[in-house]
């Protein structure tokens, strides 16, 4: 198995662990949160509208926003093809993304309304349109994150042409998530198939979906051999130590001691108070608990009580009420239905 640093362009991306783009959760709290524990090569803000960005004070948002603790940061786009792209990097000029990733998965109604996301990588015009202007307007790192396509009837020759056209193209990488469109997060990723797209481009290719263990790569060290990186989502917003625990196993880094949940929670909390209005604050400190309560035997107690909490102090209350009596933790914390 490849377990070298990955090499981009200019950058050297070690271990070559990624944190997902998610939505609502990848805000600079949150990274901010996964940079004290360390231990990834790189994260990723969540998904930015091409068009927002424009009226957006770059830099200065929660979903913007970069610390220097961080270290490398992947910007994310999505884009439909209307948007006046050269100008959007402009934008971020001010943050000067380690890279910029175009999303191409997002199976969100919403985001497929808007023509961003799987209505991109569904249509090949458009998506290669988009991909060639971003080459163009960014001499960065530019890769692109995907799924495999709408249904499993002939998928294989659609998502050849994606790749061939992100390639064509000029990006420098991308990271598969093998589940189909309509699929969300049900049934297993398929692992089994890195090595058929792996054999089929030239570009590194990252690998994502259902990553949560270290025991995961080396299980399956022989699906997982020609990939160059990984990338791991919901698991990561469960175990915010998560890539410190997983490089300490595999890479050498230093091994996590022990972890104290509350102390863990209540630093999420004072981050999220910093870089958040009170009024947003809330429901960013619901939607980490609803993953960070997967951690515990009788977690969904931790996780209606912060959803039920109608301000702030009551859902710190809730958690911290929950959380101080040293609940009993499981093993193998699972995500399937989140
Ligand atoms: C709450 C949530 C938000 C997400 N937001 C994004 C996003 O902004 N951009 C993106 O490309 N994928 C997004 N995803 C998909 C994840 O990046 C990832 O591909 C998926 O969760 C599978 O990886 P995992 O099993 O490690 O979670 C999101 C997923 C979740 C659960």
């Amino acid at each position: 198995m490849n377990l070298g640093p990955l090499h981009l362009k200019h950058l050297t991306i070690s271990p070559p662990l990624f944190c997902a783009p998610l939505a609502g959760v990848s805000h600079s709290a949150f990274r901010r949160l996964v940079a004290d524990f360390g231990g990834y090569g790189a994260l990723c803000t969540e998904m930015l509208l091409g068009k927002a960005l424009l009226n957006e004070n770059v830099g200065a948002t929660p979903f913007t926003k970069r610390r220097t603790k961080e270290g490398i940061v992947w910007y994310q786009l999505a884009l439909n093809g209307s948007e006046d792209i050269p100008a959007i990097m402009g934008r971020l000029d001010t943050v000067q993304p380690a890279a910029i990733d175009l999303n191409a998965g997002c199976p969100a109604p919403e985001m497929e309304r808007q023509g961003t996301g799987v209505s991109l990588f569904e249509d090949a015009a458009r998506f290669e349109r988009v991909v060639r202007a971003l080459r163009q307007a960014w001499p960065g790192i530019l890769t692109v994150k995907c799924r495999l396509w709408k249904s499993e009837n002939g998928w294989q020759p659609e998502f050849l042409r994606r790749l061939a056209i992100m390639e064509n193209c000029g990006a420098d990488a991308v990271t598969v998530h093998p589940r189909f469109f309509g699929e969300k997060l049900k049934r297993r990723a398929r692992w089994d198939l890195f090595e058929w797209i792996c054999r089929h481009t030239g570009m590194p290719v990252i690998a994502n979906g259902d990553i949560g263990f270290a025991s995961d790569i080396e299980q399956n060290a022989e699906a997982f051999a020609p990939v160059s990186g990984f990338m791991i989502g919901r698991q990561a917003v469960v175990r915010p130590w998560i890539f410190q625990e997983i490089a300490a196993r595999l890479w050498g880094g230093p091994a996590i001691e022990s972890v104290d949940y509350a102390a863990v929670w209540q630093k999420y909390f004072d981050y999220v108070n910093i870089d958040f209005q009170p009024q947003r604050a809330i429901g960013r400190v619901k939607e980490f608990s609803k993953y960070y309560a997967c951690n515990f035997f009788f977690g969904h107690q931790l996780r209606t009580a912060v959803q039920k909490a109608p301000t702030l102090d009551a859902a710190h209350e809730a958690a911290m009420a929950f959380l101080s009596a040293h609940p009993k933790t499981v093993e193998r914390p699972a995500v399937a239905g989140l």
